[in-house]
């Protein structure tokens, strides 16, 4: 995505500065040829030639310097995208007012490339009313913001935004920024992943395989695709993917409890998780001696979270399901399809080598309502995910 593309990384005089240069040399090793225009006060906190030597390319920081005349113009209409990072509360109010009295603010009042920030400043600061309503200015005229994350500051601690985001979030956001172009930009999307557990007794569960990694790799490839992602998953090691909002949960009720309060206003709904379809009728209240031998656990259904959420929806949600199976899967697959209401549904043959659960790869078979059926041969979960929303993107074609 960055091979060849021009970058131009705005650093102003935050402590976090010195983060940005392994933002300057993440972008450079991705293959970005980044162009770092410094403040004034970014240079009391990092010198230019540690840029330099990360990017390889010369630092700018003044509006004065020889051959670079037409820089403050120039840079930011030939880029793909300008980040400033960090963006301190004094170059937020300055681009806020159009002002241009240094390169940085010429740069920004210039360009015709999107604008991702990353501000970062005192809690205080970030708080005030003005750098408020500075950014909600700057918003609205269509810049990008990633953060402030909550956290320590140079200051001490603190448990309000403030903090610089991390470099790996801010290269997340401006990778989101320039794929742009997909249909779910500004759409929300929700995705079930994990499996969830019924209680035996206080310490031990029914469960099932599956590690929630197909779930997750929707999740994260839906937020790159621009939608706002609620991701209800159930325990899973999976690292939560940046920028998608996790609501934990245990049991199949507590799935369906959260599935319920996060429908409303939902554009696409992908059930990739594995509830538990039993659960003890009647756990246990103290531990279960092994002492008692050979016992009889007695199972009812859980509740379908499918057939109960998703029947009743609103009739331009998109609602997607998963169906593993081994054996006849197609067949099977089509029967779920109908019998659960659904738009899509996923199919794979858990018997199939390097497909289902517990593993970093999937093959599937994708059918829709509308008689559509597409074979997604073996490959990684995150292709595989990006096949799923490229069907979901075309699906009303
Ligand atoms: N599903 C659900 N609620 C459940 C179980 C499953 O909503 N209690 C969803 C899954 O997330 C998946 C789809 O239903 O998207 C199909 O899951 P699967 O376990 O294959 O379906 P079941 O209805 O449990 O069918 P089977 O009889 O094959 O177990």
């Amino acid at each position: 995505m960055w091979q060849g593309r021009r970058v131009v990384l705005g650093v102003t005089g935050g402590i976090a500065a010195y983060k940005c240069v392994l933002l300057a040399r993440e972008l450079t090793r991705c293959g970005a040829e980044v162009d770092v225009i410094m403040s004034r006060g970014a240079s009391e906190f990092v010198g230019a030639v540690t840029f330099e030597a990360v990017t390889r390319r010369p630092v700018r920081s003044s509006l004065w310097e020889h051959a670079g005349a037409l820089d403050h113009v120039t840079l930011g209409q030939q880029a793909a995208i300008v980040i400033v990072a960090p963006a301190t509360a004094n170059l937020i109010a300055r681009a806020a007012a159009g002002m241009a009295d240094d390169l940085l603010t010429s740069m920004l009042l210039a360009a015709t490339a999107p604008i991702l920030i990353a501000p970062a400043m005192n809690d205080e600061m970030y708080a005030n009313a003005a750098t408020q309503s500075n950014l909600g200015e700057l918003r609205d005229r269509g810049w990008h913001l990633v953060g402030p994350a909550t956290g320590d500051l140079a200051e001490g601690p603190s448990d309000r935004p403030g903090r610089m985001s991390e470099p790996a979030e801010i290269l997340a956001h401006a990778e989101r920024v320039l794929r742009g172009a997909s249909t779910l930009v500004g759409k929300r999307v929700v995705v079930t992943a994990g499996p969830t557990r019924e209680a035996i007794d206080p310490v031990r569960v029914l469960t099932n395989r599956s590690s929630g990694k197909m779930g997750y790799r929707l999740a994260e490839a839906a937020w790159q695709r621009g939608a706002s992602v609620t991701l209800i998953s159930g325990v899973s090691s999976e690292a939560v993917p940046i920028g998608v909002d996790l609501v934990r949960v245990d049991t199949t009720a507590e799935m369906a409890d959260a599935l319920r309060r996060s429908l409303s206003g939902v554009d696409v709904l992908i059930m990739a998780a594995a509830p538990a379809d039993y659960r003890p009728l009647a756990p246990r209240e103290g531990k279960l001696p092994r002492s008692e031998g050979a016992i009889t656990l007695e199972l009812g259904p859980t509740e379908d979270i499918l057939m109960s959420t998703v029947a009743d929806r609103p009739s331009d949600l998109i609602a997607v399901g998963f169906a593993l199976e081994t054996g006849n899967a197609i067949e099977k697959g089509q029967d779920k399809l109908q019998r659960k209401q659904l738009d899509m549904i996923v199919v794979n043959d858990a018997l199939e080598p390097g497909a289902g659960f517990d593993v970093d790869t999937n093959a599937v078979t994708i059918l829709d309502r509308r008689g559509r059926a597409q074979h997604v041969s073996l490959r990684s979960k995150a292709e595989v995910a990006n096949a799923i929303l490229d069907a979901i993107e075309h699906y009303r074609d």
